[in-house]
């Protein structure tokens, strides 16, 4: 894409340059300096527009190769890529200063599927039915979970890109099959005997960092032991021995020697690293890795990896729900390429690409039955991994989700931290969410 972009300035600059002497040069910006016509001449269908596309850093090719074959499809529009925070939270403070700010200088954004609500409500969004209508988008054809984590007050305001479950991927050269940890006391078993084994580092990788990740590592022990943090009616109920109990398992791995000793400062990029560089035999970690563990560009062990569903507690195995959308600002100034490029990445086309290079897990059913998604990802098509997508644990559905994510990330922290006990830690949890939650 950067090359692209070099050729394409100097051959906008070209344009631009005959345009200036041939010509009153008019067409050549549209006053924001977005715009630019290719050619001295004539038409609004020469016209290059140029739309700015905001995600987290995609540490797999998918990005790229979206780009590229929209571009392709529409030479007309120009995507220019702006890299978010890989910190989820982060990304999401920094769409917030700018869309309070009713900045246009973006105009396609990723949004993490805890956020659309909460986007839609405060006018950030732009309502995506009238673009759905007018192309005749079947949106049955899409998975309605991940479809109606976009809906708000009976409109579609965001459309669903993929979808996310945590999984357990191991090496297949230091795990045996008998192996496989299914209890997370099997895992710590199996981490400390491999630990050092094959050029390994550590024995388990996983996301302990105050931030968006650990609360969704936290749902995964805390629902398989058969807790809870809050209700399908909203009420408060982490308070309970199933989810102290699944978070001692968590302080327990966090504690112990077979993470890294700096775990807490572990986002998805942190752990995913040390697992591609080969130095731990097993990682939590979304559908991605196993794309980017296959990348020969990137990974040192290359079609040595599978994926299991993450070790169970009393209850059985959990997975947290994850995933993301693609959503119009609301004040973008090209609403009409915003939705060419958001029909295309959320589209059969576009959703296969991210799958393809980027390991994404599609919102589209249709295509798990599509070879060369299968290809990529042999593991989409076993019955445990759209069992497992199915049965994903959502984090908690309120309107002030931002606000609540904080207050488990802290407690959650200082509990890893041994700041506070787990009984101390869910109890200030459910005295502060219930507070927020009254407000
Ligand atoms: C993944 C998930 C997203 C989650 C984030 C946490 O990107 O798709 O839903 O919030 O990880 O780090």
């Amino acid at each position: 894409m950067k090359k692209k972009k070099a050729f394409q300035s100097s051959a906008i600059l070209l344009a631009l340059t005959m345009g200036l002497t041939a010509c009153s040069g008019g067409e050549n910006a549209d006053g924001d300096g977005n715009s630019k016509t290719e050619g001295n001449k004539e038409s609004k269908s020469s016209e290059v527009v140029k739309i700015v596309y905001a995600r987290g850093q995609d540490s797999t090719k998918a990005t790229e190769k979206l780009i590229e074959a929209f571009e392709k499809a529409h030479p007309n529009i120009d995507v220019e890529l702006r890299e978010m925070p890989a910190d989820t939270g982060k990304q999401h403070d920094a769409y917030v200063t700018m869309l309070n700010a009713q900045s246009s200088e973006i105009d396609v954004m990723d949004l993490d599927v805890i956020w659309p609500a909460e986007f839609a409500q405060a006018g950030y969004t732009l309502p995506l039915d009238r673009f759905i209508e007018k192309d005749g988008i079947d949106l049955s054809k899409y998975n309605q979970g991940a479809l109606a984590a976009g809906n708000f007050n009976g409109k579609q305001w965001a459309m669903p890109k993929f979808i996310d479950t945590g999984m357990l991927f191991y090496r297949t050269d230091l795990v045996p099959e008998d192996k496989v940890p299914k209890t997370w006391d099997e895992l710590l078993k199996t981490a400390k005997e491999l630990k050092g084994q094959g050029g390994t580092k550590f024995g388990y990788l996983m996301q302990a960092k105050q931030y968006e990740g650990l609360v969704c590592n936290a749902v995964e022990f805390i629902a398989s032991y058969g807790g809870q943090i809050v209700d399908k009616d909203g009420n408060v109920v982490v308070n309970s021995p199933e989810a102290i109990k699944g978070l001692k398992k968590m302080v327990e791995i966090v504690q112990s020697d077979v993470v890294p000793s700096n775990v807490t400062t572990f986002m998805e990029p942190e752990s995913h690293t040390a697992f591609i560089e080969g130095q731990a035999p097993f990682i939590r970690n979304w559908p991605y890795q196993y794309a980017l563990a296959n990348d020969q560009e990137q990974s040192k062990i290359v079609g040595k990896v599978s994926v299991a569903p993450l070790p169970a507690g009393d209850k059985g195995s959990a997975a947290a729900l994850g995933g993301w959308m693609t959503a119009i600002n609301k004040y973008s100034k090209h609403p009409k390429e915003a939705w060419e490029f958001v029909k295309f990445m959320t589209g059969p086309e576009g959703q296969k690409i991210s799958a393809v290079y980027g390991g994404l897990a599609p919102t589209l059913p249709e295509l798990y039955e599509d070879e060369e998604v299968l290809k990529a990802n042999p593991f989409f098509a076993e019955k445990g991994f759209v069992n497992a997508l199915n049965a994903a644990v959502p984090r908690p559905v309120v309107p002030n989700y931002p606000e609540i994510s904080e207050i488990i990330q802290i407690n959650v922290s200082k509990a890893l931290a041994g700041e506070l006990t787990v009984e101390q830690a869910v109890a200030n949890m459910e005295k502060e969410m219930k507070a927020a939650m009254n407000k």
